[in-house]
């Protein structure tokens, strides 16, 4: 069962150093049979919030014929949205004869649209169970006016229709907004489905996701068509049913690659990624990456651009170099075209999965350090999201390996002249790899409970690195780099992250990061309502644009909405949003 360390049997924890835990957890067994039954029966929806979105249960009580939807942005994120549903659990193409949706202003749509239907392509020579069963439905809707609610409903057949649902597309221009980011979603009732339900209370634009999904895949360790691993893809009916909705039906998810989204089949084992979603592999603006689940857009003065770490992780080695180095030259391209001014982009926010330093378990990616960071370094990246250790940790702002800074939790960071701040927020839901006190190494300097460890901080190293991955083998070694952890907890938890636009021509511009951990006891999150600010850092730069056309002074829309979310829920509740360390939390 699961351990306040996480994935460790306790009989086995209380006798195991850090360096024991480390090589442990390294190992990534199979958790799925472990874990889910006990987790399964925890009982949140009885215990927690009532939350406001349709169920699934609703769905299922209304006679949808249809399973979970959920959404994404198009590559015009103001215009363009796409719309994907299952066809239900096992539902396959047969059942799905006329997939359709119709979507407009109001609850009488008004437009009706064809979507494909797609099953995950399984190899001949699959192992018996490695087959995705369930069809997957997908369209691009546009020609949408932007930071508009539209509705709709998606049907298998063209004659029964799902539940009415809503969207709100893209905001256009350099204005304010809102977007969540997780990782390590898992499918458990008791934790997965708590951190979507929070994070769609702050109502995001959108949220981006650092991979390890659905957990069908066992570890990663697929190399090549058939080599038997334990593979769940049933796993995904479950993700998507606690997915849609608790979030994605109405808020895009923007997800990236971990290691336990690589699958024994085609395309680097993303072959079942690619069918489940449409925003990747789709976007002219990865050409020439080599890579078919890297993604790169703008939103507001805001790239985000996510990336595929398999390709040069030295933890998770098994797609090492599969895109000959293209994947890294085109960051280097991306990363030139919207430090560009006239690119209207002022903070580029960087994800994907392992951690370039990480102080708990497993440990930091020299794979990704090695290969990145210099280019991250050079091009200013502000913000760098990952997930794969599942836990929170914020790092100082870091240039040339160095910190910066040490900001305290509630301090401003300016990255232009004091470097990259890397996050992993990997407590979205999966098995918490460490304790709020246990499990970490070295000291962490900022706050936090964990500001103790044993040991010093491990990196993950090939014997001979090169940006493309290496050779010679892998192994943990201290890290040569230190000091630079400045938060720390062992926690459930996701990002908000609020941008505020200038409001001049080259008026400061700002990026307020809060890491929200709601209420939790061992592996199991009682309550929504009861969200903490643990950490929390400002970034500022000084705009290279201005605020949106027809914008005077601030614009009002996301101030306005955070303080009805915030009056609502203290009304509703008789709480409010609190902070751990007395700070405003705001
Ligand atoms: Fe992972």
């Amino acid at each position: 069962m699961d351990t306040p360390y996480g994935e460790i049997p306790e009989r086995f924890v209380k006798d195991m150093s850090a360096q024991e835990m480390h090589d442990y957890l390294k190992q990534r067994y199979s958790r799925r049979g472990l874990l889910k039954g006990a987790a399964a029966l925890g009982a949140l929806a009885a215990a927690g919030p009532v939350f406001w979105r349709r169920s699934y249960a609703d769905a299922s009580a209304l006679g949808s014929p249809t399973g979970p939807q959920w959404i994404a942005l198009g590559p015009d994120p103001s215009s363009e949205m796409y719309i994907s549903w299952s066809a239900g659990a096992y539902q396959t193409a047969a059942n799905v004869p006329a997939p359709k949706v119709r979507w407009g202003l109001t609850r009488q749509y008004g437009r009706t649209q064809w979507a494909s239907s797609e099953l995950v392509p399984t190899p001949t020579n699959a192992p018996a169970g490695n087959t995705d069963l369930t069809a997957y439905q997908h369209t691009l809707l546009d020609g949408l006016e932007p930071d508009t609610t539209y509705h709709y409903s998606v049907s298998n057949d063209g004659v029964t229709w799902g539940p009415d649902t809503t969207f709100r597309t893209g905001k256009r221009g350099v204005v304010d907004f809102r977007f969540c980011a997780t990782g390590d979603e898992d499918t458990y009732t008791t934790s997965s489905a708590p951190i979507m339900q929070s994070i769609a209370s702050f109502d995001p634009d959108f949220t981006i996701v650092a991979g390890d999904l659905s957990y069908a895949s066992d570890d990663g360790t697929y190399k090549g068509i058939g080599i038997p691993q334990a593979y769940t893809p049933s796993a995904w009916d479950d993700y998507f049913g606690l997915l849609g909705p608790n979030a994605a039906q109405s808020i895009p998810w923007m997800v990236g690659m971990g290691n336990h989204d690589v699958e024994p089949l085609t395309d680097n084992g993303f072959a079942g990624i690619l069918t489940r979603f449409p925003h990747l592999g789709a976007n002219a603006a990865t050409a020439g990456s080599g890579s078919k689940v890297v993604q790169s857009f703008s939103y507001g003065n805001v790239a985000i651009i996510g990336l595929d770490d398999s390709d040069v992780s030295a933890l998770d080695t098994v797609n090492n170099g599969y895109t000959g180095g293209r994947q890294t030259r085109w960051l280097i391209e991306q990363l030139r075209k919207y430090r560009d001014p006239r690119s209207g982009v002022d903070f580029i926010v960087v994800f994907f999965h392992h951690c370039p330093y990480c102080s708990g378990g497993p440990c930091s990616d020299g794979g990704d350090r090695y290969a990145w960071q210099p280019i991250f370094d050079h091009f200013d990246v502000d913000l760098v999201i990952n997930g794969h250790n599942h836990l929170y940790e914020r790092v100082y702002p870091m240039r040339n390996n160095v910190v910066q800074a040490h900001v305290p939790p509630g301090g401003t960071i300016m990255p232009a002249v004091q470097g990259t701040t890397y996050i992993c927020t990997g407590g979205g839901g999966a098995g918490l790899a460490a304790s709020a006190t246990s499990g970490w190494y070295g000291p962490s300097g900022g706050g936090g409970l964990a500001t103790t460890g044993t040991g010093t901080p491990l990196l993950e190293v090939w014997g001979h690195q090169t940006a493309r991955g290496g050779s010679g083998g892998t192994s943990s070694e201290p890290d040569p780099v230190t000091g630079w952890s400045a938060y720390r907890r062992g926690q459930y938890c996701h990002l908000v992250v609020d941008v505020t636009a200038p409001t001049f021509w080259g008026g400061m511009t700002s990026m307020h990061i809060r890491a929200i951990d709601p209420a939790q006891s061992g592996s199991t999150i009682t309550s929504i309502t009861s969200e903490a600010v643990m950490d929390d850092v400002t970034l500022v730069r000084r705009s290279v644009t201005g605020p949106a056309r027809g914008h005077h002074g601030r614009p009002g829309g996301l101030r306005g909405r955070a303080q009805r979310k915030k009056s609502a829920m203290v009304g509703a509740k008789g709480t409010s949003m609190r902070n751990r360390d007395g700070r405003p939390g705001g």
